[in-house]
């Protein structure tokens, strides 16, 4: 039988990457709301926004703390998984990721190269390094990571080596799901498809996001909510026997 799932998050710590705004944040403060004891909110550029979204995990009797990290550098990713080795939590949300910057192969330096995969793929890797010990010593734990639909269409114009960070991502999904379901962990996904947000501000055009809406079978772009509230489903008792999955939250725009 279900008990009350309005607070089943009782007792839990999570972590969220990238909660200063967008999914991260809206997944932050859903967790709060379901009752989860204490967020560790990371963000990068931000402050003022993981501010705010520190004000509204408190104001839901929630307690929460700022663990700035610069995911796109290895120095960065270290400072994280250090800070998050001391702090043993049941929830990790890999959040954080951006394009970084629209380019095609031709203008893509090794520089920028780094920079896509080590925010997108690499610091979720290690930040589980640093995040799994303590759940295996409980025998429990849930790790959901955001990937996107640019994992299954190759992304848009100059987003190939994200798409391919992104994919990555996934396929990491289902060996890490298989390596922890033994050890009472879930390890699962959700892939977005365009949110109204400001990672589209940035990256994509009005006219562009029109078009998207027209392709879109639920005629609308996706709000952070929306893709907040099925990581809050893949963290709950609700999704216990849910193991290396994807979920895709797009509208119903099927990608190949
Ligand atoms: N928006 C979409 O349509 C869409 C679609 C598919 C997948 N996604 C994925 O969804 C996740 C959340 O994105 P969003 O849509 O919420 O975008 P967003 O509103 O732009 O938020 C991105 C978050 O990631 C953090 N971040 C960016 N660069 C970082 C860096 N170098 N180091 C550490 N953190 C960094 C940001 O921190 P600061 O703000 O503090 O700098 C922010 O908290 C990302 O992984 C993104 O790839 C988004």
């Amino acid at each position: 039988m279900l008990g009350d799932m309005s607070r089943e998050f009782e007792g839990k710590t999570a972590v969220v990457t990238g909660a200063s705004r967008g999914i991260g944040a809206a997944t932050a403060v859903a967790l709060a709301r379901r009752g989860a004891s204490r967020l560790l909110l990371h963000y990068n550029s931000y402050r003022q926004g993981a501010e705010r979204t520190l004000a509204a995990v408190r104001a839901a009797g929630s307690e929460g703390e700022l663990l700035p990290a610069d995911l796109s550098t290895r120095e960065g990713i270290h400072a994280l998984a250090e800070a998050l080795r001391e702090r043993d939590a049941d929830i990790l949300v890999n959040n954080a990721g951006s394009l970084v910057r629209r380019a095609g192969l031709l203008e893509f330096t090794e520089e920028l190269f780094d920079t896509v995969m080590d925010l997108n793929f690499r610091s979720a890797w290690f930040v589980a390094q640093a995040v799994v010990p303590g759940m295996l010593r409980k025998g429990s734990g849930v790790i959901v990571n955001v990937s996107s639909i640019a994992a299954r269409n190759g992304g848009g114009p100059g987003a190939t080596v994200y798409a391919a960070a992104k994919a990555a991502l996934s396929a990491m999904t289902k060996g890490l799901a298989r390596e922890l379901a033994p050890k009472g962990i879930r390890v699962n996904a959700v892939s977005p498809g365009t949110v109204d947000n400001d990672f589209h501000r940035r990256f994509s055009t009005r006219e562009v996001l029109e078009q998207v809406v027209h392709m879109t079978p639920a005629g609308r772009l996706s709000t952070n909510e929306d893709v907040a509230d099925v990581i809050v489903f893949l963290c709950s008792d609700a999704a216990r026997y849910i193991h290396g999955q994807t979920i895709e939250v797009n509208g119903g725009l099927l990608a190949p």
